[in-house]
């Protein structure tokens, strides 16, 4: 079959190449933001107004917190790929879309153009289709950093199919949770995924998380490493035949195309899977129109993107900051985004700033972790590393400490690159509170200022917003936010009710983040963190009721509890506090089987730092953690534990206090 109807009558517009929508000054950021308080309806039409629609809205926003619902655009259709690729092949067509740093420095990069994005997209569309995925489908994607991973999402969405994309740290079993959660059917990986020294063996885990699994028709296999897998008759293929077969399909007379499926506005573009405060990760959805303005807007603003320049998002495309910053942000805007296959200390810590070198990167954006394990080293692995092209740094994931700021606005920016604190969420879909480099005022360690569209307030327990300044004169509460941006969650998957319970049920219209902030003088926020049982520990959210019941798989324990402490290069660590029942009396080879069993479970990513094994734990007379007190014995917060006198038996707490680790 054909498909040369659509990209023929398909007229590029040019105009992603300037961003009128690009906020200049910090008086045009107070003049935005005021608008789009006052009247968002025109703010974000107005904006809209800069992309790619098969057809225009009826209306701009209709929602209510309460179910929740939310809808932007609503009855208008478009495609995303033909925002993020399409659209600037005309003016882009040679310039390059993705650049490839492969984890080992000696092999070859790849630069990919956004011609050959396009026909790789195309290509990707048609395997898809050809293997029976519909508009709809969802599609689990668990593969390495490879550029195939940003054409297997593009080429769902080209499709209308809603891709999942699963972190290569995620075990076996947590594939098969989210692969039965999401009810998908179809499957992309590779072989392996090389991280530095190692092989992850992608392909083996897949077929470890589909034993006994009935549902998946198609899993399609990448070869990256060239790692030994086995490969079932009737339900695995290799994507290099499959994208062979759909090259000859796509490509006629030189002309690639493949038809852009017409999406809703807000018809699902992916599911993400997170971890909240419950033992079971939720499937966060995000739209099709709000995301991709969101991503849009925020890239263009907070970054100050200039076309033609290099953008380089050191995350990995299984988070929200990958999809985001690395995929839908830059390519909507006809940017150039680096994607980095490694880690940062291999084969050596300089692996950052080599690349910045290499490829000229203007624009740096990593995590608070990364910042400090690379202090670690020192300065020597800067040593003949040219970063003069640098214009602007960004961190995320976490709250930044003022050394970790500091040392990169020194010795990586040079003291010249505004840094911009990226505060957001899986749920957020892009960035909500940051500056705007260069634009806006940046402070060490705050987030500083909302985007424009977005509302934040915060509240006491009570849901009342917080007017009374404390001896510092900050304001301090959970952070809420007040009225929808376009990228806000739709819903996690499956499941309304938890959505509506998890986000918008702990205070009355109000989205609820899960952090606390405090607020200055200038309305500056500063997020102090997380204020449920959620952990950030190296920027990747961990629930501890997902450890905890993780632990409690394993055959020796009673019981556990899990907390998070402060860690110097990770930011939190997990410390487990464990009643085992000391059956083969070696507690070394216990702690061992528990970290096993806990990758098993979740995945490397979460196994404790810490394990101290007692012989109870503090619990008020209903049963109940006092997780209040674990927490300040993991601190270290010895002399400072607080009343006891409502526990059940007091004296546990002096057992744990002399057992700490
Ligand atoms: C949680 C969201 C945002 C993409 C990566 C993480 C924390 C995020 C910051 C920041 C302080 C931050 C919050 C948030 N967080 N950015 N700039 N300063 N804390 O996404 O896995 O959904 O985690 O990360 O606690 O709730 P995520």
């Amino acid at each position: 079959m054909i498909f040369l109807a659509d990209f023929t009558t398909f007229t590029p517009q040019n105009i992603a190449m300037s961003y009128p929508y690009q906020i200049k000054s910090f008086e045009e950021y107070k003049k935005a933001y005021q608008k789009s308080v006052e009247d968002p309806e025109s703010f974000w039409s107005e904006i809209a107004e800069n992309f790619v629609w098969k057809k225009k809205w009826n209306s701009v926003l209709n929602w209510n917190f309460e179910e929740p619902w939310v809808q932007w655009f609503e009855g208008a259709k478009l495609n995303i790929t033909e925002n993020c690729i399409d659209r600037h092949l005309k003016e882009l067509g040679e310039k390059p879309a993705i650049i490839w740093e492969p984890n080992n420095p000696e092999e070859r990069t790849r630069i990919v153009t956004y011609n050959r994005l396009h026909k790789r997209v195309c290509q990707v569309a048609q395997m898809l289709k050809n293997n029976g995925v519909k508009k709809g489908d969802r599609v689990c994607i668990y593969m390495g950093m490879v550029p195939e991973l940003a054409y297997a999402i593009l080429g769902c969405a080209r499709i209308g199919a809603i891709h999942s994309v699963i972190f290569g740290g995620f075990s076996a079993q947590s594939i098969a949770d989210r692969l039965y959660d999401a009810n998908a059917e179809y499957i992309i990986t590779c072989d392996g995924a090389y991280r530095g020294e190692k092989i992850i063996p992608l392909k083996s885990v897949i077929d470890d998380a589909l034993i006994g699994n009935r549902s998946i028709k198609r899993v399609i296999v990448y070869t990256r490493t060239r790692t030994a897998v086995s490969m079932l008759k009737g339900r695995d293929v290799w994507w290099e035949d499959e994208m062979q077969y759909a090259e000859e399909q796509v490509e006629k007379n030189g002309i690639v195309s493949f038809p852009a499926e017409t999406m809703d506005a807000e018809d699902p573009l992916f599911i993400l899977y997170t971890s909240g405060s419950t033992g079971k990760p939720k499937g966060v959805v995000h739209s099709t129109a709000g995301y991709m303005l969101w991503t849009n807007y925020t890239f263009i603003n907070v970054f100050q993107y200039r076309q033609g320049q290099v953008h380089f998002c050191t995350a990995d495309i299984g988070w929200i900051t990958g999809h985001s910053y690395i995929v839908y942000g830059p390519l909507s805007a006809g940017g150039t985004s680096v994607m980095f296959e490694g880690v940062p200390a291999w084969p050596n810590a300089g692996r950052f700033w080599e690349i910045v070198d290499k490829y000229k990167v203007n624009i740096l954006y990593t995590a608070p972790t990364a910042i400090r394990s690379l202090m670690g080293f020192g300065l020597e692995p800067l040593q003949g590393k040219d970063l003069s092209s640098l214009e602007v740094l960004g961190t995320v994931g976490e709250p930044i400490n003022e050394e970790a700021w500091h040392w990169y606005d020194e010795h990586i920016g040079k003291k010249k690159c505004p840094i911009v604190d990226t505060w957001w969420q899986t749920e957020t879909g892009g960035c909500l509170i940051s500056n705007m480099a260069g634009v806006t005022p940046a402070k060490p360690s705050w987030a500083t200022l909302p985007m424009p569209g977005v509302q934040p307030i915060l509240v006491d327990e009570k849901g009342n917003e917080v007017t009374e300044k404390d001896e510092h004169g900050l304001l301090k509460g959970n952070l809420c936010i007040k009225a929808p941006w376009p990228a806000i969650l739709r819903t996690t998957y499956g499941d309304h009710e938890r959505c509506r319970t998890n986000y918008f049920s702990a205070y009355k219209d109000l989205y609820f983040t899960g952090d606390g902030a405090l607020k200055d003088e200038n309305g500056f926020y500063r997020i102090t963190g997380r204020v449920d049982d959620v952990l950030n520990v190296s920027g990747h959210r961990i629930g501890t009721a997902e450890v905890e019941n993780a632990i409690n798989m394993h055959a020796g324990v009673v019981e556990s509890a899990v907390v998070g402490y402060p860690h110097d290069i990770k930011g939190q660590g997990i410390y487990a506090f464990v009643i085992d029942n000391n059956t083969h009396g070696d507690e070394e080879l216990t702690r061992k089987d528990i970290l096993q069993t806990v990758s098993r479970i979740i995945g490397p990513i979460a196994k404790p730092d810490k394990i101290q094994f007692v012989k109870g734990l503090p619990k008020t007379r209903s049963g109940k953690i006092m997780r209040r007190i674990l927490r300040k014995i993991a601190e270290g917060d010895l002399s400072n534990i607080g009343d006891t006198s409502t526990l059940l038996d007091p004296t546990v707490v002096d057992d744990i206090k002399n057992g700490k680790l």
